[in-house]
């Protein structure tokens, strides 16, 4: 099986505390921080936005900035997010004007960083597949975007093994990440699909033993 690596979510971790939470994680060998922005429009919910993520990139951990944004016409913020330190911006299908998408790849690659495709439970893979060809990730929801600690929806299973299909035969190189309800059982279950990512919130940072949890995901 392919090796994985693990995306901690913040937004499962305490706030009052994150700088500790952070050395946490990196100690127990994640590469990956993932940021849950979220703009109370699309989605329910409202989370922390530039100013955290660049208070955070100030403290130098060596982490990939994954940063996952929930909101809607994200291309107004693109270079806001990229300035203030993400290293790989997922933008949602759903949030974007599809016509967007090829002039934010182009924003994003000029600052030499990554830009992922996010896709929704109920959006299917069909839906995007004239704009693989732009990005450098694809993030498969496994439970609706807005909170942590839901339950992972299996369907989701078939979506990462259809973006394989897709990335071989067309010879694409996006890393194909997932998001939502990961756990033990169905990090196994990700992987076995040819997952490459794995976001984790609720399912690390409420564990005692970070390393301990993060391990167990790969
Ligand atoms: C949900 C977020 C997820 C979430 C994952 O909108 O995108 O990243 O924090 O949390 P868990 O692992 O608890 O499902
Ligand atoms: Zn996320």
């Amino acid at each position: 099986m392919k090796k994985v690596e693990i995306s901690p979510s913040i937004l499962a971790s305490d706030f009052k505390k994150l700088d500790h939470e952070i050395k946490d994680i990196v100690n127990g060998g994640a590469k990956y921080l993932h940021f849950d922005v979220m703009d109370g429009q699309f989605v329910n919910n409202i989370s922390f936005g530039i100013p955290v993520l660049k208070s955070l990139k100030e403290g130098n951990y060596p982490l990939i900035f994954d940063v996952h944004l929930m909101i809607i016409n994200p291309e107004n913020y693109v270079e806001e997010f990229l300035k203030a330190g993400a290293d790989i911006l997922t933008i949602h299908y759903e949030a974007v004007n599809p016509d967007e998408i090829e002039r934010i790849s182009e924003m994003v690659h000029k600052e030499n960083k990554k830009l992922g495709l996010s896709i929704k439970p109920k959006t299917n893979v069909s839906e995007i597949i004239n704009y693989l060809k732009f990005v450098d990730l694809v993030l498969v929801m496994s439970v609706e975007p807005g909170f942590g600690g839901q339950k992972f929806i299996n369907d989701s299973i078939l979506k990462i093994e259809e973006l394989n299909l897709l990335k071989e035969k067309y010879n694409y190189d996006y890393l194909i990440e997932v998001d939502g309800g990961v756990n033990i059982e169905t990090a196994k279950l990700c992987k076995e699909a040819g997952a490459n990512v794995l976001v984790a919130g609720s399912y690390i940072f409420k564990s005692k033993d970070r390393k301990e949890a993060i391990d167990s995901l790969r």
